[in-house]
Order: C-alpha cells, then structure tokens, then sequence
C-alpha cells in the first residue's frame, strides 16, 4: 500500500487541447503523483441531454492513469448539475432560508428530497458504475463533493414534518419537548411545523436543534441513494465523500453533524486548507488548530483518514490568498500525515483558464513546472511520501481524550443569555488542547461515538447540551478508574435545549462532590483570580460560584462575592476522580494543571525537550509496534529538540542524534525501527 498523492483533476475542461492532457501526465510522473481524482463536475460533459451518454474521455482517463501506474478516484456529478436539468425539472433548485427559489447557477444548487434530482442522480451514478465499477484502478468512490446546505421547498417541510412524527409520535410530545406555550407557540397540527426560516420562526431553540439534525439525516439519506446507485454494479470499492471545516479558522464544519455522517462513509476524507502565514497568528498557533481538527476527523472512525483536497500552495476563497512560503508546503502536508492522513491530495491539478477558480494553487499552474516553484514543491514532498509505504495504515496512539460534539455546538450558539460574545466554545477546545500539544502528547479527540475505555485523562469542555445517555458513560468511565475534567458550563440543557430541573443534569454534581448555585459572567475588561498553590491566575468571562459536599477544593476565587470560595475541585469517585474547572482561565494556568496532570497519570509526551513550543512532535505507531516520529518545526528561526534515542531518519535510514536542528519550517520523519 501507498500513501495517495494527487488529488482533483479536471481533464474535461481540455478536450480540446489533447496535448496539455498528455503534458499532464509527464508532469504528474516526475512528480510522484499516483492518484487522481475526476467526474466531480463533469455532469454536462458526461450527460450532454437527458439520457445521452458520453464516457470517451473518461475511458481515456482511466487508461492514461493505468498506463502510468496510477489510481482513480472517481467522483459521482451531483455537487453541479447541468442547465438542462434544472430548466427541465425547476424543483431540483434549492428553496434559501428566505424561502425564495435559487434560479440555476453556482453549485450544490439542489435540493436533497426532490424526487427528480434523486432520479437523474440514480440514473447517471449507475451508468458511472457499470461502466468503471468493475476497472482496475478504480480506488474507491468519491459521492458528490462537499455536501452542505440545506433546502426549504415543499417537498423539504412535508419530509421534515414525517422526520418529527418519526421521532417525537405526538404532537404533544413535540409542544412538551419544545417548551412551545412560550409566546403561544404550540402547534395544534402537523401543518403548523415549518423549518426554521428568515421570514419565520428562528428562535425556537429545540426546532432549530432538530432542524439541523434532519438536515444531516437528509444528506445521509440522499448520499445512501447516490450509494445504492454505485452498489447496483459495483460493491468492492469503498464509497465516501469529502468532509469540510469552517473557514481558514478550520471550526468543525457546522452545518452537519459528521460524528453521525461519519459513521456511515466506509473512510473519513476531508478537505484540509488553513490559511497559512496569516497576520492574526503564528503558524505555530494555526498548526495546533490543523492538529485539533485531524485528531477530531480521525476520530470519527477512528481509522486513518484522506485528506481528500489540499492546496499545494494558496487558495482563492479566503480574504487574502497568500501563498505558502519555501518549505512549508512538505512541512504542512507532512503534519496531516502526523495526525492520521493516508494522503495529501490537492485541489487541484492543474488550474483552469477561466471563471472562479483560476488563480486557486494548484500542482500544474499557469506558470510551467519547470520555473514554477509551488510544482517543485509538490515534486519534493511526492519524493518523501514515496519513502514511507510504512506508514499507511498506522494509527496515533493517545492517552489523553478531548470531547466535541456536534449539537451541543448549535446549542450554545442558540443560547441568547449569558455572555453571548465570549461563548467561545471552539476556542475553550483549543485551550485545553494546548497544554498537550505543547508538551507533545498525542490527543484524540472525540465524540459520541468513542469509547473512553483505554483513556487516562478525558477533558469535557462547555458540554452545555449534555444527555443522560452521556451522563452514564462518563459515570462508567470515572468508576472504573478514569480521570474526567469538566468545566464552567456545563450540564444544564436536555437533547432538546430544556433546562433540566435544578439547573444540572442529575447525577453530574453527585459526581464531581458540588453543587452549583450560579454561573457568573464578566464584560470583556473584569478579571477575577484563582488561587492555586501559591499562585494567582487571571479569571475571565465566566465563573462558576459553587460549593464542595464530597469534593476537595483545589483552587479559590481571589476576589467578587464568592471570594475564597471553591474555583476548582476534584472529588473521588468509584476508582476514578472528577475534576471541576468553575471557572475560564488563561493558558498559564491550564498548562499548571494540566502539566500536573500528566505527571500524576504518568502520561508522557513524544519529545524530551525542545528549543520553542513552535515545534510540534507527533507519532504514529504501526500493527508491529513501529514507531514514526514526525518532527516538526512551525517557525521560520532554527529550533532544536531532543527527541528519544536511536531514531532513524526516513529519508536517508541512517540513525540521527537524540538532538536535532531544524531549519525554518523544516520537517523530519524518523522512525524507531
Ligand atoms: C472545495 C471544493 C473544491 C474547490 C476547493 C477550493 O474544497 O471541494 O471543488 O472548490 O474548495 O479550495
Ligand atoms: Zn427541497
């Protein structure tokens, strides 16, 4: 097995230039390119009319790659119909959120339900699937690309209103769930229910959670269909799609719940692009971010991941498109492969002539590989990726577990009380994943799908919106001997946004040995303190007030009406402890307790010392017990670290000295066979 380089490509937007096709290929070669990518958009090229078939160019692809020895990943067409299509059936056009009929243009212009759409779908991705199903080099299948949105037609509300009878019976049910006597919402017919809309209803916390849930389960659906259509003839080959993030901040993508789609693709493929040498961070910080997010994606399976698309230098949808400076683009990739990925694909291979994506980086540029600089790049990473076969298949091995999920993020960005503008749940995650990062101890992060077994440390951020179900599974993890850290915030709402009795879930408190009374919240200026062993560290934005019953009390607040009062806490439960943070601190404190932490779970990272926290070491560990080091330097100065001894570097197999140099943006890969 290989690790995949290449990525998307787009040979239809040439066949009228055979040559540059064939140039393509030369190129790719030279450049240890193995895998491509193709069909996403080519609907109008494969399908010129209804029922009229042309799949020339596309047999000329799959051969050309057979000739040069490498794979296709082949992509249904979905993402982008063709004009026909919409001007023959209009209701495949989505309805927006102002409940307006989009005309034909952009892409992923389409509705999930629309019986048409799903029937021309069927159609083509089974014609796709006889005909290359069965090829070779076919790797797997790639469905649709990037689903995302949603749609509010009328075919969209009446499966939503069947969604809501499914889920919830009565109506009843659904106005008990919905708190809906509040401002006299209460539906008295199926009819009344409508999705959350600009003209409509948008402040009905539950709705909207539900609403984003049969958006997921709507996709799921529809990416099912496109599957059965591809299983029709063939089965052998794994199916997935493309995952996304949220912007160059790389935020989970919100709009679907991936620990639920995630289940059902046969291997996580995600499209990775963070905007490096911003002037808002460092890289070293927007790396902690790229680390989270793998370690999150990689989770969803937990199985190696792809990275499905990658810029191999800039992209064209950020505000400024800067391009990645010499050594970053090998360091960069050589971080996702850190993290998990099989794979560095890119969007995309050769970049088009015209419309949108023109000047968005890509293999094969405007400018000839030969004076082309982001081209030897790639070249030069395609070379290290050629050196490590060994890799593929290998997981990270971590002691440390941070929780996400998916609807307790909708739901506290619903939540309108408290301080709205400092809710910041994604920055909460990244600060308890620094005090890893930094000391290079390997993190998953995980979501309801994981198990806790096998974890020494798990760390609960703002887990606002927190079931029963979960209550339960930390309990079982906590008595059998874990250690979980929980936070302000958390606890207080049902799975449909009620806030449970007494303002906690029951049982959390009986948990962690406190109770709580109040949750205090700070204008961005205001600062408490706590005290922690003979320090004092800053307080902001929020502070639980609480009490200890069985808990011992850890740190206390410096000042306000609930000075000397219990901040932090840990209680004794079952073989396990449960830590209480009340309260949101800085980074000097996190690192304080977590680095304490670590050393009393004897957990240790992948690094002896290091010259500057902008070097990251990663590992990841084959069936036979090897071991990749990858050593990574985010800054552009000289950096040194000592790592463990008698590591071997892959690119030259010769063992290297515990203590290394790198060069500015250098990244190494060493391995302890
Ligand atoms: C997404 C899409 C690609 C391309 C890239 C550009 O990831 O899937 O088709 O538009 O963005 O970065
Ligand atoms: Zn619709």
């Amino acid at each position: 097995m290989k690790l995949l380089h290449g990525g998307d490509y787009f040979p239809e937007q040439w066949l009228t230039r055979p040559e540059t096709i064939e140039e393509d290929f030369k190129y790719f070669k030279e450049a240890n390119i193995n895998t491509v990518t193709v069909g996403m958009f080519a609907w109008s090229i494969l399908e010129p009319e209804e029922n009229h078939f042309d799949f020339t160019w596309l047999d000329q692809v799959f051969d050309k790659a057979e000739e040069n020895g490498m794979k296709v990943i082949l992509g249904t067409p979905s993402g982008a119909r063709p004009n026909w299509l919409a001007s023959k059936y209009p209701d495949v056009l989505r309805v927006n959120e102002r409940l307006e009929q989009n005309r034909f243009g952009g892409r992923h212009n389409h509705c999930f339900t629309s019986v048409n759409y799903r029937e021309r779908v069927r159609i083509v991705n089974e014609k796709l699937a006889e005909r290359y199903g069965h090829r070779e080099n076919l790797l797997m299948w790639h469905l649709s690309n990037e689903y995302s949105g949603e749609c509010h037609c009328d075919q969209c509300q009446s499966a939503f209103r069947l969604w809501m009878q499914n889920k919830y019976g009565t109506l009843e049910a659904v106005n008990q769930a919905y708190w809906n006597t509040f401002w006299s919402h209460t539906y008295s017919d199926w009819s009344h229910i409508h999705s959350p809309n600009q003209l409509g209803e948008m402040a009905v916390h539950a709705l909207n959670l539900d609403w984003r849930r049969f958006v997921t389960d709507q996709t799921i659906d529809f990416y099912l269909h496109e599957k059965a259509a591809i299983n029709k003839y063939s089965t052998d080959r794994p199916v997935t799609t493309n995952f996304m993030a949220d912007t160059e901040h790389l935020i989970p993508f919100q709009a679907l719940d991936y620990s639920k789609f995630g289940k059902i693709v046969d291997i996580i493929t995600w499209d990775c692009y963070p905007a490096w040498h911003n002037d808002w961070e460092t890289e070293a910080d927007l790396a902690l971010k790229v680390g989270f997010i793998n370690d999150l994606y990689r989770g969803l399976k937990e199985m190696p991941f792809l990275i499905m698309e990658s810029s191999p230098s800039f992209v064209n949808w950020h505000d400024i498109n800067r391009p990645k400076r010499p050594g970053m683009h090998k360091l960069a990739s050589t971080q996702l492969l850190a993290h998990g990925s099989d794979s560095v694909l890119y969007f995309q291979m050769r970049a088009s002539k015209g419309s949108s994506e023109k000047f968005h980086g890509s293999v094969i540029g405007h400018v000839p590989p030969e004076r082309n600089r982001v081209y030897q790049e790639v070249a030069s990473l395609g070379e290290r990726m050629s050196q490590l076969d060994g890799l593929v298949g290998s997981m990270k091995q971590s002691d440390v577990a941070i929780y996400y999920d998916w609807e307790n993020d909708w739901a506290i960005k619903d939540i309108q009380g408290f301080s709205k503008t400092n809710m910041n749940y994604h920055h909460t995650l990244h600060d308890h994943y620094r005090p890893f990062w930094r000391q290079d101890v390997n993190v998953d992060v995980i979501t309801k799908n994981n198990d806790f077994d096998g974890y020494k440390l798990l760390v609960m951020p703002m887990m606002y919106l927190h079931s029963r179900d979960l209550l339960a599974k930390v309990q079982a993890y906590v008595e059998a001997g874990g250690t979980v850290v929980y936070t302000y915030m958390s606890g207080m709402a049902n799975e449909t946004d009620l806030v449970y009795d007494g303002g906690t879930i029951p049982g959390l408190e009986d948990m962690l040995g406190i109770v709580i009374s109040e949750t205090d919240v700070y204008y961005p200026s205001q600062r408490n303190q706590v005290k922690f062993q003979d320090a004092s560290y800053e307080v902001h934005d929020y502070a639980t007030v609480f009490e200890t019953t069985s808990a011992e009390t850890l740190a206390i607040y410096g000042s306000d009406f609930y000075q000397g009062q219990a901040a932090i806490s840990v209680n004794h439960y079952g073989k396990g402890q449960a830590y209480f943070m009340g309260a949101r601190t800085s980074d000097d404190f996190l690192s304080k307790f977590y680095g304490e932490l670590l050393d009393q779970l004897t957990i240790v990272g992948n690094s002896v010392a290091k010259s500057s926290d902008s070097v990251s070491v990663q590992t990841r560990e084959d069936s036979e017990g090897t071991r990749y080091y990858f050593v990574m330097n985010f800054s552009d100065q000289v950096q040194t670290v000592e790592v463990p001894q008698g590591l071997v570097d892959v690119s030259t197999d010769l063992p290297v000295e515990a203590t290394l140099a790198l060069k500015g943006f250098e990244a190494m890969v060493l391995t302890s066979k």
